[in-house]
């Protein structure tokens, strides 16, 4: 499901529950040593459907250890991202020469809870929300766009970045999303990136969010490659 909102350029794979026992490495077994069940089990099938895709990119299996603030430490010269909710689990990776960074997430496509919203928005999000259709649950797309946002900004910056610090706006139509930094943007090369363009899905009751940040001045090839799956 995640695959339609990403260039083809870019490996994914998912699964609907834990069902399928997924291995660990022993040093992520030591990761989630102490953690509930559920949380052991989706930390493990999300590493079986990131190696899964990394085997696409010809990369044998290997431990994903969280890194820096939970980023996912991924092979040299790889760029990902994972993402778990109640029902889903995906991961999605490329080359690092193709795709510059990632983020993908998933949620239950439902309401926020009370107070979320006005939480993780801005007064502008806020009104453009409620110029939008009533089909879809827009406050947990945002949500969702705004978790996309960071798992992308976070590896080219090593910063934190609040909720108030990009502004997401939707294009129904197209089902893309675009996310304004409001703060000094990471550097790519000698251009400083502004915005992120992201592209999102509502299906089988989850919401489905994804960016990827090309590199600054992608090549004839690249562009050729960037068409969805
Ligand atoms: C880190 C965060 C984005 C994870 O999102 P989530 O919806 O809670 O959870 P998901 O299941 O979708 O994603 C979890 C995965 O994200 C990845 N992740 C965690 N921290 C990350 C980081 N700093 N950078 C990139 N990816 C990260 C990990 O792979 C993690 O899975 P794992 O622990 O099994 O390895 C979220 O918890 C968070 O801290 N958000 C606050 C920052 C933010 O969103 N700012 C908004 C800017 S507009």
């Amino acid at each position: 499901m995640i695959e339609r909102i990403l260039p083809s350029v870019i490996a994914a794979h998912h699964a609907f529950d834990d069902a399928v026992d997924a291995e660990l490495f022993p040093q992520e077994a030591a990761v989630v040593a102490a953690a509930v069940a559920a949380r052991r089990r989706e930390f493990a099938t999300v590493r079986r459907c990131a190696r899964e895709s990394l085997a696409t990119l010809g990369i044998p299996p290997m431990p994903l250890l969280p890194g820096e603030r939970g980023a996912p430490l991924w092979p040299r010269g790889t760029v990902g991202s994972m993402t778990h909710c109640s029902g889903y689990r995906a991961a999605a990776v490329a080359r690092a020469d193709e795709i510059t960074a990632l983020g993908i997430d998933a949620e239950p496509h439902q309401p926020l809870p009370e107070g979320v919203l006005d939480a993780i928005s801005l007064p502008e999000e806020r009104a453009h929300l409620s110029s939008l259709g009533a089909d879809r649950h827009w406050d947990r797309l945002l949500f969702s766009a705004k978790e996309s946002v960071y798992k992308t900004w976070f590896p080219l910056t090593h910063r934190w970045l609040d909720f108030h610090e990009a502004s997401v706006s939707f294009q129904p139509a197209e089902r893309t999303f675009i996310a304004e930094l409001l703060v000094p943007g990471p550097r790519i090369g000698e251009d400083e990136v502004r915005r992120f363009h992201g592209r999102w899905l509502v299906d089988q009751g989850i919401v489905l969010t994804a960016i990827a940040l090309l590199p600054a001045r992608p090549n004839l090839r690249q562009v050729a490659r960037l068409g969805c799956a």
